[in-house]
């Protein structure tokens, strides 16, 4: 598969580079094109500008700061129309109380970009891990790959998003639509938050197995 890359940080060398490692047509777009260089280089990707990363994608990750994610997608609108706009941003904010979320009457970040690309196909996905899992390959533990829940609204943005999580050895887990997308950001600054504290979220999710039957 194409995917272009918008951001050439963190995310973007770990997803980028299990994307490229399992086959994939990467191309790494930044506005700094030297940092997009350097970036596509240590992943063995192709490296251009955002807009060209936007169009060279079937699959298009978002992966710069939720809070310069919208404008950036109503920037590229033209050039993602019909394709799957991949969101693992997470609008987090430091407070006195923890971890909250910073995305207003908005709903998530994702609804946001669906808004500013109205013929994009976004999906939510990609946001509860920390950058270094993303470059484990592929991410198993316990001998159980790793689940990737997403949230997509458009049959193509589904299929093309399981194809993304198991290409790298990982578990699609479909949650729903996009309306549903705030819950996996609301998940992201929960289980972060517990593991700041030093607090492992795996355990507060027992196996189904464990469940009482009904
Ligand atoms: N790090 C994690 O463990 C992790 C895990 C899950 C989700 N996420 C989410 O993934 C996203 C990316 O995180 P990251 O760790 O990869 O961040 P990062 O290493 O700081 O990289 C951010 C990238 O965004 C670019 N950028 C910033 N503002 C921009 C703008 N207005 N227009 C275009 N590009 C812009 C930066 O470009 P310049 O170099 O030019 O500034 C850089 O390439 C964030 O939304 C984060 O919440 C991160």
């Amino acid at each position: 598969m194409r995917i272009g890359v918008l951001g050439t940080g963190g995310m973007a060398e770990a997803l980028g580079g299990a994307w490229a490692a399992a086959g994939h047509r990467v191309l790494v777009g930044g506005r700094d094109r030297e940092r997009a260089a350097r970036t596509a280089a240590l992943i063995g990707a192709e490296h251009g500008s955002l807009a060209q990363a936007a169009r060279h994608g079937e699959a298009v990750l978002v992966a710069v700061p939720a809070a310069a994610a919208p404008q950036l997608v109503s920037e590229l609108a033209g050039e993602i129309v019909g394709r799957a706009v991949v969101d693992c941003t997470n609008p987090l904010m430091p407070t006195a109380e923890g971890l909250m979320l910073d995305t207003g009457d908005t709903g998530s970040v994702a609804l946001q970009l669906a808004t500013a690309a109205p013929g994009a196909y976004v999906v939510k996905a990609f946001n509860l891990c920390h950058v270094s899992i993303w470059t484990l390959r592929p991410p198993t533990f316990e001998n159980v790959p790793l689940a990737v829940p997403f949230c997509a609204d458009h049959p193509t943005a589904v299929a093309v998003t399981a194809t993304l999580i198991s290409s790298i050895g990982c578990t699609p887990a479909p949650c729903g639509g996009l309306a549903r997308a705030a819950y996996l950001e609301a998940t992201a600054a929960l289980a972060i938050g517990l593991w700041w504290e030093g607090r492992q979220p795996r355990a507060a999710f027992p196996s189904p197995a464990e469940a009482p039957p009904s």
